[in-house]
């Protein structure tokens, strides 16, 4: 952990294997203010082991006040995540994210756009899904997950079955999963191990849902001459 990260953002890495950043530039003031102000209030109780060491389900009434539910792993800055929040009052939107620097991009965001239908668990997805009601997420949004580019490194790319399943747990029959990559061979990984973990394949290919909004890391992979590859699945059952 940096200097820069504040102490008290909480998170159970450390127990599992993680190894994305967990904290990159110096916040700026603006930014250290959101996650001292605003992060308790909009922060999943009850993720951390700290918290509920017995990993108890959350109270999904209480999270969502009967809402759908749905959910964004590894939403980077932000900015897709308060897109579909706005866009979607009538949901309650949730997201994972381990990298403080996004979650305060994140916060700042919201302060911005005004939305009040969104949670944040500022840590690993696995925590979340350890502690997810099952069959209680209504849609999922995988957005440029991490590449993992070399070939020995493909085991901590998230579309593997120590991820899948515990995401395939949480989601309702017929729920939708949405993935968003810019790396053929993760696309190739994706169409073998999503299926295997109890998904069907829907749709794939380079135009985007008619909702999208283009993320930091796609704009980026755009001017780096690299493709879009969007895939989506459903939950069978
Ligand atoms: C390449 S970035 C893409 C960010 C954003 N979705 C976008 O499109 O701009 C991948 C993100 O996934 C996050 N991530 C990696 N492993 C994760 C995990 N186990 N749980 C939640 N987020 C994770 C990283 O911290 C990083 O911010």
């Amino acid at each position: 952990m940096s200097d820069e990260t504040p102490a008290e953002v909480p998170s159970a890495i450390g127990w599992r294997n993680f190894y994305g950043r967990r904290s990159g530039k110096t916040l700026r003031p603006a930014q250290r203010a959101y996650l001292s102000e605003d992060l308790d209030r909009l922060r999943l109780v009850g993720v951390t082991r700290d918290e509920n060491p017995a990993r108890a389900p959350l109270d999904l009434g209480a999270l969502t006040g009967g809402r759908p539910l749905w959910l964004e792993i590894g939403f980077g800055g932000g900015e897709h995540m308060v897109h579909m929040a706005a866009r979607n009052p009538q949901v309650a939107v949730i997201g994972c994210e381990p990298f403080v620097n996004g979650v305060a991009m994140l916060l700042g965001k919201i302060r911005a756009a005004g939305v009040g239908n969104l949670s944040i668990h500022p840590g690993d997805a696995r925590d979340l899904f350890d502690v997810l009601p099952p069959a209680s997420v209504a849609k999922a949004f995988l957005n440029y997950p991490d590449p993992w580019p070399k070939a020995r490194h493909h085991k901590r790319r998230f579309v593997t079955p120590g991820h899948l399943g515990p995401l395939a747990r949480v989601m309702a029959p017929g729920a939708e999963f949405r993935v968003a990559t810019d790396i053929p061979d993760y696309v190739r990984q994706t169409l073998e191990e999503v299926p295997a973990a109890g998904f069907e394949l829907l749709d794939q290919g380079g135009v985007p849902w008619e909702d999208w909004l283009s993320t930091r890391y796609e704009q980026k992979a755009l001017r780096e001459g690299r493709v879009p590859h969007y895939l989506t699945f459903r939950r069978a059952g």
